[in-house]
């Protein structure tokens, strides 16, 4: 059941855990993420690697190091070891040069506590002060360097990923991933080109927000005054979907998610998940968010059964495209 990262020869689960949550309140994130304490993200980082998953997804904008702090704790305190398990992190381009890259490494790698940078992302292709190609030759010298063992992008344009692509490929380096949102809802990968160019390339898509923030699990739907508690930003970017037409928009498919998953014993949330990690066949992993144990638990048994095709069908047309 493991897939190849890209080209790299780098073997990970389908499902990894998403370590946004583990943010803390350090910088913008928190408008995010509700934040919790070491105890709990060890906690669901055990129930992860009990259900299976074997990488992490990670990033220096997640609270400046905090995530990959807590991260790194957390896989010591289940007696993980450096190598044992995946580790991808992320550098945060806003208003740096490609030079930081190199400068933060450091960082990322102290933070991390003896745990390697398996994948490093350049997290989006905005807000830095140096072109597309010199951050990807930054990273090409990290990896040639031996600091870092693989070089993926987040949030690319089909045209970005085909210039990062060219741009390692001339330095003899494969581009491994892309991180995108992908989910039941947000279906964009599948118009504007980059699953396309995924696939051509031999890149693999990192499917973020699997569940669309907690939309795909059904709950706003159950309660939509829970919508007004969720934190800040998330209320904000998601205030068409939470929004009283939104969610009688989304019903017809949450009741189909349900209806899927009574036939499995599984939950809405663990369809979705399925959803994602099976209708692009092997192109798509996904990295879904947990902020308690039983979430990440639930998010990891999403890989022990299959959507079948007309499935996979009936949730295609129920999904706004
Ligand atoms: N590259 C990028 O630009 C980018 C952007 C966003 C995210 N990411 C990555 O993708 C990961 C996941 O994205 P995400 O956190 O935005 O969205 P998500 O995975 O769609 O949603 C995660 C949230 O859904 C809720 N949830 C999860 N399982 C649940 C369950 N079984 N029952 C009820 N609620 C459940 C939790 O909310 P509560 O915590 O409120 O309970 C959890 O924090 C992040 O951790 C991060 O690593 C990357």
């Amino acid at each position: 059941m493991l897939r190849t990262l890209g080209k790299t020869g780098i073997e990970i689960t389908p499902i990894g855990l998403g370590c946004m949550q583990f943010a803390g309140t350090a910088n913008v994130t928190r408008w995010m993420v509700r934040p919790i304490g070491q105890d709990t993200a060890t906690s669901v980082v055990r129930a992860a690697l009990d259900g299976g998953v074997n990488w992490f997804d990670t990033a220096e904008m997640y609270g400046n190091g905090h995530s990959e702090r807590m991260l790194a704790t957390a896989l010591k305190s289940c007696g993980i070891t450096p190598g044992e398990v995946t580790v991808a992190t992320k550098w945060a381009p806003l208003g740096r040069t490609a030079a930081s890259i190199t400068r933060t490494i450091g960082d990322r790698l102290r933070h991390l506590g003896g745990f390697p940078v398996d994948l490093h992302q350049i997290h989006m292709p905005t807000g830095s002060l140096s072109s597309i190609p010199a951050q990807l030759k930054a990273m090409a010298g990290l990896l040639k360097a031996g600091r870092i063992r693989s070089v993926g992008v987040s949030n690319f344009s089909a045209r970005q990923l085909e210039l990062a692509h060219r741009v390692l490929a001339a330095e003899g380096i494969t581009l491994a991933s892309n991180q995108v949102r992908i989910n039941l809802v947000h279906r964009n990968v599948e118009r504007d080109g980059v699953l396309d160019t995924a696939r051509r390339l031999g890149v693999t898509l990192i499917a973020y927000s699997p569940l669309e923030g907690g939309l795909l699990t059904g709950r706003f739907h159950d309660d939509p005054a829970l919508a007004r508690s969720a934190p800040v930003m998330r209320r904000f970017f998601g205030r068409r979907e939470l929004s009283a037409q939104g969610l009688a928009r989304t019903r017809p498919l949450i009741d189909e998610l349900r209806a899927i998953g009574q036939a499995y014993g599984v939950t809405i949330s663990q369809v979705a998940i399925n959803w994602v990690i099976n209708r692009y066949g092997d192109t798509v992993v996904a990295i879904p968010g947990a902020s308690k144990p039983r979430q990440a638990a639930e998010a990891a048994a999403a890989m022990d059964f299959r959507l079948t095709e007309s499935e996979i069908g009936r949730l295609n047309e129920l999904s706004l495209t």
